[in-house]
């Protein structure tokens, strides 16, 4: 049984769980959250009110512990309230934790993850949803993930986005081919090998899925290596607060204008914080960085150590998983968050990937209702 006090003047409900947790709770926040049908849509949830319609001087005048916790507001209103979805709604901690901290459910990892890549069956994440859940669920852990077994066909990698969202189609089209081209429009479609990066920072919003499918891979080299960027940033906090601090206050910027009729430009720093400290975004791509111009005069040459750091961090071996694509196989990236590279490779032999951009908010959204519905059954 939860059990609950109000301040004197009414503002403030303390609530005290069955297992000795307390949080505390304004009446503003109670009214503006509350769950009765005439606050919230009972078919889709959406909310009835805007804030206008409450009182800015609302209090509480009464509660009373039943089932429900129900709370009569100084307006008149009678509304109850589920204790236990307040206390997973607490708001009411401790300091928050230090900037570069990971979202919820996020593990970084290094090259020991190599020993156990998050993969599963291209058949299995179509016909089970367990395993497309357990898959997806990787995606947001690790920010990577490989798919194995899949047909070597072309636009086989459509199937990829299709079991969690949609295809994000940019100036490359609905998806783009990843082969060596005479007259390549972007080094992507050369042999070099390229540095760890994330794709097209120069985008904004930036694309936050990349899915590469390989169809054709007998080349010599031209393995695949991905780096967890956030990881690479704790790193550089850890070691050198002040480079961290450089790199996540101050906007790098980006551009590409490989192509006639485009033109892209973005500023966003390199490592991107969200309003709390989490870690939001990582750009690294040395291929379409442009003039930095919002680093002040007196910062610029140690913003120049740090991101040469960064870089070193991120070409440090023991950061790098690395592995080949074989025909039929694929891996989708968080491209806010891990950085891939591929190692060089010779003429001989062929190497073609296709590759497509996606966006997280629908893998997650997939998950989410996924994990809903297993939580219901
Ligand atoms: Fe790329």
């Amino acid at each position: 049984m939860h059990t609950h006090s109000l301040s004197a003047d009414g503002q403030v409900l303390t609530l005290t769980a069955p297992d000795g947790a307390t949080s505390r709770f304004h009446a503003i926040w109670l009214r503006d959250n509350a769950w009765d049908a005439t606050t919230r849509a009972p078919g889709n949830g959406q909310r009835l009110i805007a804030l206008r319609d409450i009182p800015a001087d609302l209090s509480i005048a009464k509660a009373d512990m039943g089932d429900a916790l129900d709370l009569e507001f100084s307006t008149g209103e009678r509304i109850g309230y589920d204790p236990a979805w307040l206390m997973r709604h607490s708001y009411d901690t401790a300091a928050k934790p230090a900037p570069g901290h990971l979202g919820a459910g996020q593990t970084t990892w290094d090259a020991a993850l190599m020993d156990a890549l998050p993969t599963a069956d291209f058949k299995a994440v179509h016909s089970h949803s367990t395993t497309l859940r357990d898959w997806l669920a990787a995606v947001r852990r690790f920010g990577f993930a490989k798919l194995t077994g899949g047909p070597p066909e072309p636009e086989a990698l459509l199937q990829v986005a299709a079991l969690f969202g949609y295809i994000r189609e940019t100036n490359y089209g609905r998806y783009f081919e990843v082969r060596t081209e005479v007259n390549p429009t972007n080094l992507a479609y050369t042999g070099l090998g390229l540095q760890a990066h994330t794709d097209n920072p120069y985008r904004d919003p930036v694309p936050t899925l990349q899915i590469l499918y390989c169809l054709e891979n007998s080349a010599t080299g031209g393995e695949n290596m991905v780096v967890d960027g956030f990881k690479a940033a704790q790193k550089l906090r850890d070691e050198d607060p002040h480079a961290f601090k450089l790199l996540s206050s101050h906007c790098a910027s980006f551009e590409y204008a490989g192509e006639a009729g485009v033109r892209l430009t973005a500023r966003r720093p390199m490592i991107e914080l969200a309003a709390d400290g989490a870690l939001q975004a990582i750009r690294f791509n040395n291929r379409s960085a442009a003039a930095i111009t919002d680093v002040p005069f007196d910062d610029m040459a140690g913003y120049y150590a740090a991101y040469r750091r960064f870089g070193d961090i991120i070409d440090d071996p023991a950061m790098e998983v690395t592995f080949k694509l074989q025909p039929g196989e694929s891996f989708i990236v968080d491209n806010t968050r891990v950085l891939h590279a591929r190692k060089g490779y010779s003429g001989a032999g062929h190497r073609w990937l296709q590759g497509c951009y996606a966006d997280k908010d629908g893998l997650l959204s997939t998950l989410a209702a996924l994990e809903h519905g297993a939580a219901a059954q």
